[in-house]
């Protein structure tokens, strides 16, 4: 499944995260903010404390009465917009933006944002795929518009494959990075995980190799389960992925060749694993 009209997910940035964030990027009195999915409104709330004249745009109607509540009960006059950010005819206009949005979904606002040349772009827990920031204080990157690119390496996956170990609770995201070849660059998930997981990329189509971010989302499943397939991206190698299911221990481990086989075998075997340790053992074996 890769659909990007279900991809939008929810979670407050930190407050110290945010403020450090305003401190990178100088905001204070005048300073016009915009939050590129502003959610419930927090920031903005941060922003005009400071002195700033805010606006968001979400793209969750819920998430938007509740920051446009937060503003109006804070007292503070904010331009707070239902909308997509890839809506062609939104028009954006700011000092400085904000984005706490995953790694493909910058990387896939990044040519509207660079038209803002002299604006400044400040992000939180996730950078922009192949930019330099021009200052950095984790965990928030700065950037000024139109960015300094990142050079680019061999094409090519870091790792053979990647286990990722996560929450059954609650939906949660994994971050993929890689060099691309150029072309097509869309990815698409294997059936093995088929309504447990979207994807996106950074890009349907890259002009020649670059940085490509690959984001996965999974949806709440039982813990212990254990999903064993592939990521596809157009032009590339299949990249192997494993997904465990623990209430411990989240996270992500590379995987060589080797340590692919490993976990197919024990996959196979009559008591297969089921937890982190029992996967990371057969990665040994
Ligand atoms: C991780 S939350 C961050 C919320 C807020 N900026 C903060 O830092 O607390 C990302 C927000 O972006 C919104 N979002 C994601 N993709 C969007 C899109 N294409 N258009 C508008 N909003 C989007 C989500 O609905 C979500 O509220």
């Amino acid at each position: 499944m890769s659909d990007l009209d279900t991809w939008p997910f929810w979670a407050p940035s930190q407050e110290a995260s945010v403020e450090a964030a305003l401190d990178l990027a100088g905001v204070g009195d005048g300073t016009r903010v915009c939050d590129l999915g502003c959610g419930d409104g927090q920031v903005l709330l941060a922003a005009a404390r400071r002195g700033a004249a805010v606006s968001g745009i979400e793209a969750d109607p819920d998430l938007v009465d509740e920051a446009r509540a937060h503003l109006e009960d804070a007292g503070i006059d904010a331009d707070i917009r239902l909308g997509d950010l890839f809506d062609p005819d939104l028009v954006l206009d700011a000092d400085v933006f904000f984005a706490y949005l995953a790694p493909a979904t910058l990387q896939r606002l990044l040519p509207t944002l660079q038209h803002h040349r002299s604006s400044h772009l400040v992000t939180v827990d996730f950078g922009v795929p192949g930019l330099v920031p021009t200052r950095r204080c984790d965990p928030a990157r700065l950037y000024r518009m139109p960015g300094r690119s990142r050079p680019v390496g061999a094409p090519g996956w870091p790792t053979a494959g990647t286990l990722v170990a996560t929450d059954p609770d609650c939906q949660s995201l994994s971050c993929l990075d890689l060099v691309h070849v150029g072309g097509a660059a869309g990815a698409h998930l294997s059936d093995e995980f088929a309504g447990l997981a979207s994807i996106v990329s950074g890009a349907d189509h890259l002009d020649g190799p670059a940085h490509l971010a690959v984001d996965l989302r999974w949806e709440p499943m039982d813990e212990g389960d254990v999903v064993a397939g592939a990521v596809h991206v157009d032009g590339m190698p299949d990249h192997a992925l494993v997904v465990v299911i623990t209430e411990e221990d989240h996270g992500m481990w590379e995987l060589s060749p080797g340590a692919i086989r490993g976990i197919h075998d024990a996959l196979v075997q009559s008591a297969p694993p089921s937890t982190l340790a029992e996967l990371l053992d057969a990665t040994a074996t």
